[in-house]
């Protein structure tokens, strides 16, 4: 596939199937997605990859997270299921933590440049045919989740890559036509 394919291919993806993902292929994904321009190759970007085993105890700790939050307060012990449910469907949780040293101008270089790498990663994950859905705000960003993923005090998570093979694929959201947002200077 050409690059104007696979970047008009990709979708975020919410629903997946139950076929799973080897961790080789992600982690080979990754090595190629790290070639994102990044000012100084600072580099400033680590993973936690949560998929397997690790995927299930990531989960149960998820859950802990939520409920501590008093996220399931309010609904039902079925809407409760419902969720982990949803969460225990996504096969693969990569925690993307970017660095947060330096000058705010270096701070936001490297967030430009691990927000680059993610959608490397996303274009390459399409290309062999799997679904991402980069998850930010939330809970995500909480102290509590930074913990849960060991972030250390000089890092910050800058979204949740959730992987896996499609089982909906949405149609394409339409964007506004670049040209209506261009100035000839
Ligand atoms: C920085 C960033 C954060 C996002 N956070 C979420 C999120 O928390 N939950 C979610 O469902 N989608 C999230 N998305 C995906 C967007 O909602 C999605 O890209 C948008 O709806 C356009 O759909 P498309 O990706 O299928 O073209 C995020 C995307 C970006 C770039």
């Amino acid at each position: 596939m050409h690059a104007q394919q696979v970047i008009a291919k990709r979708r975020s993806i919410r629903s997946y199937t139950d076929q799973p993902v080897p961790a080789e292929l992600i982690e080979e994904l990754l090595e190629t997605a790290i070639y994102a321009p990044n000012h100084k190759l600072r580099e400033p970007w680590r993973f936690v990859l949560a998929i397997e085993e690790g995927q299930k105890r990531y989960v149960d700790a998820l859950m802990e997270l939520l409920t501590a939050r008093g996220q399931f307060e309010t609904k039902t012990p079925e809407q409760r299921q419902q969720a982990e449910q949803k969460l225990r469907e996504v096969p693969v949780y990569l925690t993307v933590l970017c660095a947060t040293q330096g000058t705010p101008d270096q701070q936001l270089e490297d967030t430009l440049a691990t927000a680059a790498m993610i959608q490397n990663l996303q274009l390459l994950a399409t290309e062999r045919g799997l679904g991402c859905c980069w998850k930010s705000g939330k809970h995500w960003f909480t102290p509590e989740y930074a913990t849960l993923v060991h972030a250390t005090e000089a890092e910050r998570v800058l979204g949740v890559i959730q992987i896996g093979w499609p089982a909906v694929v949405p149609p394409v959201k339409p964007r506004t036509s670049a040209t209506d947002k261009l100035t000839h200077f």
